[in-house]
C-alpha cells in the first residue's frame, strides 16, 4: 500500500466508526453488531500504530489519554452558565406564566414552550471550534468551572468532531452528563464484588466519575451526555427557536432528549408534567423534574434574566426521591425459608410521593456496610415501585445514645437456633415448619395469586388461622370446616362460605403452579415452569436424580440441591400426599421438545401502564416464555405490549409496523402457556 492508500483507509475507517457510533449513541438505533465495530476499531488502531504520523485528535482511537493529570485547570465561561428557578406545584407554574405574559403583554395560550426532562446529572459545556471538540468544562459556580476535556472525550455519545456542516465556527454546547441507571447498577455491583464503597445514587456516581484525574477511569464509567442548549456562538447563525436549535444539534451529531416536546400554553406544560411523571420510572435514567423554556428566542431576549436565572425558563420539580429521617429501631422478620431480614423502622417521612415508615436493610452485611446504628439520621431513597432503601448514614448527626444493631442469635419468632451458611449473606432460623413465621409465610405463598390463587385468603386471615392452630401447614387448609371458620373474629357466614368455595376451586391447579406454590427454595415461577415442561408429571419430577434435574434449563447445582432436599424429606412428601388426598389435582403436561420456549428468539418491549401486573412482572413472564425484553423499539422488535398512556414507543412501533398487543391479549397468551395470572 502506498502512503496515500493507507491514509485513505484510515479516513474511511474513521468515517465508518463515527457513523456507527452516531447511530448507536445518538440515534439509539445500532446499525452493526458490536463485534464488527470492535474489529474496525482494532484495524484503525493497528494502522495508526504502524503509521503514527496519521493520528488525528478526532480519531475514534483518541478518546482515552494515557497519563493522569495533576489537577484540573480553571475555565472561564464567557457566557455564564445560569441556573433555573423552581416550581414545586401547578400553582407556582401558573405564576411563572402570569409573570411572563405580563411582561410580554401576551395572552394566555399564545406562548410555546419547549418541555424537557430535567436530567439529574452534572451540567457541562462543550466547546467546538470549526467542528472540533476543543474543550469540556464543568459549570462550577457558573462563571468559572474546571477543564475536564480529557474526561468528556471518553464519553461515546459526545462527538469529537461535529457531523455535516453549517455549524458556527465557535459553538459552545451545553447539556447534562449523567449515568443511566443500568450503568449505575453495574458500577455498584462491581464495587460490591471488590468490597469497595458504593455510590449513593447515579448523580453522585456521575459527578465522581467526571472528577477523575485519570481519564482511563472515566472511560469505564458508562456516562452519557444529553444536550439542552448553547452558550457562546461566533461566526454563524442559529435558528430563532430553541427547539429548532436542539434539532440542529442533533443533526450535528449531539444527543438531545427524545422525550422533549414543544407545547402551547402553560396548561399543556402541566399535562406534559403529568404524562412524564407517570413514566418517570420507565426511563433508563433519573430525572428530577421538567424544564420549561419559552421556545422563541426573541421572546427569551425580551424577557432576560433575574440574578442567576432566566425569566424565560423554570424547572417544575418532582417529589424528591431521597430524604433524611431518623432510624427509630430495627426489627427482624422471618421469611418463608427462615431468612431473617432486618427491617428499619423510620420516623415517617414523605419521599418519592408517599409516606415511608419502613425500609429494608437486607442482611447483616448491609448493616455493616452502612455502619448504621439505631438513632442515626439516615438518607432514605424510594424510587418507583422499589422497596424503600437506606442509602447512607449522616454520621455527623449521630446522637450520643445511638446503639449498634445486634442481630439475634435465636429466631425472634420461635426461639430456634439461627445459622449462617458459609457462602450466604443470609442468617436463617433453623426451626423449619415448627416456626410459626415460616408456617405463615409458606401458607401466604401457597395461596397467593400466582400460586394456588385462593381468593379472599389474605395475610391477616392466614395469621389468624395459624395463631389459632386451625392450620399448621398448607394441606390442613383443605380440612377447614365452616364451623372452624365461624369461630374467628369478624368472620361472617358469607365470608366463610366464600372462602371454602375458593379453596375448593383452587384444587384444580396446573403442574407449574403447584410446583411454584410449594415454595421450594430458589424455585420461582420460571423454574417451576421449566421443571413442569421438562418432566411433564409430578412423579417424574419427584423421582428425578440430581443429574436429571441439572438437565433442565435454569436449574443449576444449587437449585437441584434444594429440589432433592425437598423430595428427600418425608415431611414435604407427606404434605404433598395430603394435598392430593384432599383433592388437589392437575393434568400432566406434554414434555416440551428440546426445551424450546414459545417466545424463544423474540424481542419484546413493554410500555404504558398495566392494570393486572407491574411492568417488571410482565417482563418476568416474557422472559419465562423465552423472550428478551428490550428498553426501546427498533426494527428488531417482534412485539410491543402496550398499556394505557403508552407514548413514543407505541408510536414508533406503529410506524415500523410492529405487532402491538394489549394487556388482555397478553393475559390470554400467558394462560395459553400455562402461566398464572
Ligand atoms: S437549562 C438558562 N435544560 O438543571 C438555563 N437545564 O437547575 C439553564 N438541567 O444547571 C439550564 N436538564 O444542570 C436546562 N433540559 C435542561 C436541563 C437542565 C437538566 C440542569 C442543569 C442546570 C440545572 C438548573
Amino acid at each position: 500500500m502506498t502512503a496515500s492508500d493507507i491514509q485513505a483507509q484510515a479516513l474511511q475507517l474513521r468515517e465508518r466508526l463515527r457513523e456507527w457510533n452516531y447511530r448507536y449513541y445518538v440515534l439509539d438505533d445500532p446499525s452493526v453488531p458490536d463485534a464488527e465495530y470492535d474489529q474496525a476499531l482494532r484495524e484503525l488502531q493497528e494502522l495508526e500504530q504502524a503509521n503514527p504520523g496519521l493520528v488525528t485528535p478526532d480519531s475514534p482511537t483518541q478518546r482515552v489519554g494515557a497519563t493522569p493529570l495533576q489537577a484540573f485547570d480553571q475555565v472561564e465561561h464567557e457566557v455564564p452558565m445560569l441556573s433555573l428557578d423552581n416550581a414545586f406545584n401547578a400553582d407556582e407554574l401558573q405564576d411563572f406564566e402570569r409573570r411572563l405574559l405580563d411582561r410580554l403583554g401576551a395572552d394566555p395560550g399564545t406562548v410555546s414552550y419547549s418541555c424537557e426532562p430535567k436530567l439529574d446529572g452534572i451540567a457541562v459545556s462543550l466547546l467546538y471550534r470549526d467542528g472540533m471538540l476543543t474543550r469540556g468544562a464543568t459549570r462550577g459556580d457558573g462563571r468559572t468551572g474546571e477543564d475536564i476535556t480529557r474526561n468528556v472525550r471518553t464519553i461515546p455519545s459526545i462527538p469529537l468532531r461535529l457531523r455535516g456542516d453549517g455549524y458556527p465556527a465557535v459553538l459552545e454546547v451545553r447539556g447534562e452528563i449523567y449515568m443511566p441507571r443500568a450503568g449505575f447498577e453495574r458500577l455498584n455491583q462491581q464495587a460490591r464484588e471488590t468490597d469497595s464503597k458504593l455510590f449513593v445514587n447515579p448523580r453522585n456516581a456521575a459527578a465522581g466519575s467526571l472528577r477523575q484525574l485519570d481519564s482511563r477511569i472515566t472511560a469505564q464509567r458508562n456516562l452519557e451526555m444529553c444536550c439542552y442548549g448553547v452558550g457562546l456562538v461566533e461566526d454563524g447563525e442559529l435558528p430563532m427557536q430553541h427547539s429548532a436549535i436542539l434539532d440542529l444539534l442533533h443533526q450535528w451529531g449531539l444527543r438531545i432528549n427524545p422525550e422533549s416536546r414543544v407545547v402551547e400554553g402553560i396548561q399543556a406544560c402541566e399535562d406534559y408534567y403529568q404524562y412524564l411523571a407517570a413514566r418517570r420510572d420507565e426511563l433508563p435514567y433519573d430525572i428530577d423534574g421538567i424544564v420549561y423554556k419559552v421556545d422563541r428566542i426573541d421572546l427569551q431576549r425580551e424577557l432576560g434574566f433575574v440574578a442567576r436565572a432566566p425569566r424565560w425558563a423554570i424547572a417544575r420539580k418532582f417529589p424528591a426521591q431521597e430524604q433524611t429521617t431518623q432510624l427509630l429501631d430495627v426489627e427482624f422478620q422471618v421469611g418463608r425459608t427462615g431468612a431473617i431480614t432486618p427491617v428499619a423502622r423510620l420516623q415517617p417521612v414523605f419521599v418519592g410521593g408517599v409516606t415511608v415508615s419502613n425500609a429494608t436493610l437486607h442482611n447483616s452485611d448491609e448493616i455493616e456496610r452502612l455502619g448504621v446504628q439505631v438513632g442515626d439520621t439516615v438518607i432514605v431513597r424510594r424510587a418507583g415501585d422499589v422497596i424503600p432503601q437506606i442509602v447512607s448514614v449522616v454520621t455527623e448527626r449521630r446522637p450520643a445514645d445511638a446503639r449498634p444493631v445486634v442481630f439475634p442469635t435465636r429466631c425472634p419468632v420461635c426461639g430456634s437456633a439461627t445459622e449462617r451458611a458459609a457462602d450466604e449473606a443470609v442468617i436463617r432460623c433453623m426451626g423449619g415448619l415448627v416456626c410459626a413465621a415460616q408456617q405463615k409465610a409458606a401458607i401466604k405463598h401457597f395461596v397467593s395469586r400466582r400460586a394456588m390463587d385462593v381468593d379472599g385468603l389474605g395475610d391477616k386471615l392466614v395469621e389468624q388461622l395459624v395463631d389459632t392452630g386451625l392450620v399448621t401447614n398448607v394441606a390442613s387448609l383443605y380440612h377447614l370446616q365452616r364451623s372452624d371458620l365461624l369461630q374467628l373474629p369478624r368472620m361472617g357466614e358469607k365470608s366463610a362460605d366464600n372462602l371454602l368455595a375458593a379453596l375448593e376451586e383452587s384444587k384444580a391447579a396446573t403442574l407449574p403452579r403447584f410446583i411454584f406454590a410449594l415454595g421450594i427454595r430458589e424455585v420461582g415461577e420460571a423454574t417451576a415452569l421449566s421443571l413442569a415442561r421438562h418432566f411433564g408429571s409430578w412423579e417424574k419430577l419427584a423421582t428425578a436424580s440430581e443429574e436429571q434435574l441439572l438437565e433442565v434449563d435454569d436449574v443449576g447445582p444449587v437449585v437441584a440441591d434444594h429440589l432433592r432436599q425437598f423430595f428427600d424429606s418425608a415431611e414435604s412428601l407427606s404434605v404433598v400426599h395430603a394435598l392430593r388426598e384432599a383433592g388437589v389435582h392437575w393434568s400432566d403436561l406434554e414434555v416440551a421438545d428440546a426445551q424450546v420456549l414459545p417466545l424463544e428468539g423474540q424481542t419484546w418491549v413493554v410500555t404504558g401502564k398495566l392494570e393486572h401486573m407491574g411492568r417488571s412482572e410482565a417482563k418476568a413472564f416474557l422472559q419465562q416464555l423465552g423472550a428478551k425484553v428490550a428498553g426501546s423499539v427498533s426494527a428488531r422488535t417482534h412485539c410491543v405490549l402496550a398499556g394505557p398512556g403508552a407514548g413514543s414507543k407505541l408510536t414508533h412501533a406503529r410506524e415500523l409496523g410492529i405487532d402491538v398487543i394489549d394487556e388482555d391479549g397478553f393475559l390470554e397468551l400467558l394462560s395459553s402457556h400455562g402461566l398464572a395470572t
